[in-house]
């Protein structure tokens, strides 16, 4: 029996095509272990959004350079292969495979070579019309199911890696967008978050033509199908016809998270993100003047080339105007291949420091705010573990915000994968503490 091994870094499109990577693998009859140390093959599916995270992979192909020689092969996909390509192999020589996320279909074929023998096989092409579909994907999550409904970036956003790890945009069809729901439906999947670097450029290229509002439309309406989330979207192609679409459909979450990256309108324009503050700010608007409760979350970077004290205020401030239910936040980190690289006003690693921390410390007595206000409301929880150490049922909110509970009238059985309503009774920054009231 041929058996491999894979860890993933980096986003839910990663772990959602390691899924993907894992079915195609067990069709061609390797079955997975978990450990490196019992796997024929082992494979990094990789991050390099950031220094830090592309560094990991190598840390990781350091410790079992050894090993090579015990007839292991070693393999690199995902975003640094797309990078690095060929110089993967100079970096760490016992690598056999790189293969960046748009060659994944040609796996099977290069699993054949490296089988017979190939010393170094590669899948790096980034020309092409393909998205990685396949009836395969092992999906770890028993209730909640990724989706892919785009692949790949078309924008140019200063300080990315992406449209180069990823490449173009390719949309799937949305027969087969449909289609697959139904049978995640079917396989007893409640629970399906939508995904693509950029979801809101979705369009259908068969000649139904749906833009994404259609798709979510079409998406509420799959029978069993609870909850749809979507992730992520791009301000510049946010339109207002989402949130009528969320308006109208109950089946869609409660939650939009929507990067902004910087407050500052300057800042913006160096990152090419194509926005200003004011046109974020307007979708901001259209979501707080909805019926629907929805909790917003964002991405920011902090320290990006010639962000001056004056710039960093105005993100502070656009905190406070958004309210965010939570804040992801980074510091500037140069990437190879980038359009920014070209800036020389960098800012000083201390300072980037600083501003972080500053951010992070504000944003957290925002979120103890905005939790508060869950206090004494009735939430509907899908339940997702259990914690045994504090004795509360762990579930998740239509806002995707984690809200532990407790079930008064225990009855011993497992409640995971049922929807409850829980009563919500404390808040933290990052959590919410609630007592189940059916
Ligand atoms: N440095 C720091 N953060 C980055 N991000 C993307 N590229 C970089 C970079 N070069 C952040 C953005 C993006 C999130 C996924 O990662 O905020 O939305
Ligand atoms: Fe990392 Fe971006 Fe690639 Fe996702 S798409 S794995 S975040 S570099």
């Amino acid at each position: 029996m041929k058996t491999f091994y894979i860890e993933t870094f980096g986003c839910q499109m990663n772990v959602h095509d390691s899924e993907k990577v894992i079915g195609t693998l067990m069709a061609e009859g390797y079955s997975q272990v978990a450990t490196p140390e019992s796997a024929d093959l082992v494979l990094y599916n990789t991050c390099s959004i950031r220094d830090k995270a592309e560094q990991k992979v190598f840390s990781r192909l350091q410790q079992f350079k050894k090993d090579h020689g015990a007839g292991k092969v070693f393999g690199v996909l995902g975003c640094v292969a797309q990078q690095e390509g060929h110089r993967v192999f100079e970096k760490a020589p016992h690598v056999g495979l790189v293969c960046g996320s748009a060659s994944y279909n040609s796996l099977p074929q290069m699993l054949v070579q490296l089988e017979s023998g190939a010393r170094r096989v590669t899948g790096l092409s980034l020309e092409t019309e393909d998205t990685f579909e396949t009836p395969f994907a092992r999906r770890d999550n028993p209730h909640r199911a990724y989706l892919t409904i785009i692949e790949g970036c078309d924008k140019a956003c200063a300080y990315c890696v992406v449209p180069m790890t990823r490449g173009p945009e390719r949309s799937r069809t949305s027969d087969s967008v449909i289609r697959e729901a139904h049978s995640l439906a079917e396989a007893g999947y409640t629970e399906i978050q939508l995904l693509g670097q950029n979801v809101n450029s979705y369009r259908d290229p068969s000649p139904a033509g749906w833009d994404f509002a259609a798709l979510l439309g079409a998406m509420g309406k799959v029978p069993g199908i609870r909850r749809v989330r979507f992730t992520t979207s791009h301000p510049r192609d946010f339109g207002k016809e989402i949130i009528d679409a969320m308006d109208e459909n109950p089946v869609l979450c409660n939650h939009v998270h929507l990067p902004v990256q910087s407050g500052s309108t300057r800042v913006l324009d160096r990152m090419q993100r194509l926005y200003t503050r004011d046109e974020y700010m307007r979708r901001i608007e259209w979501m707080k003047r909805s019926p629907r409760n929805i909790a917003i979350t964002t991405d920011i970077i902090v320290g990006f080339p010639g962000e001056t004290d004056e710039d960093f205020e105005a993100t502070m401030n656009l905190l406070d105007e958004c309210g965010y239910d939570s804040v992801f936040s980074f510091k500037y980190s140069q990437r190879p291949n980038t359009p920014a690289l070209r800036y020389e006003d960098h800012v000083p690693e201390p300072v980037k420091s600083a501003r972080l921390t500053a951010l992070q410390e504000k944003q957290r007595t925002i979120q103890i705010k905005q939790n508060a206000a869950a206090v004494g409301t009735v939430q509907e929880a899908l339940v997702e573990g259990f914690n045994k150490a504090t004795g509360q049922w762990i579930g998740r909110t239509s806002q995707n915000k984690t809200l532990n509970f407790i079930r008064p009238r225990e009855g011993g059985e497992s409640l995971i994968g049922r929807y409850l309503d829980v009563q919500v009774t404390r808040s933290g920054p990052n959590s919410l503490v609630g007592e189940s009231v059916n």
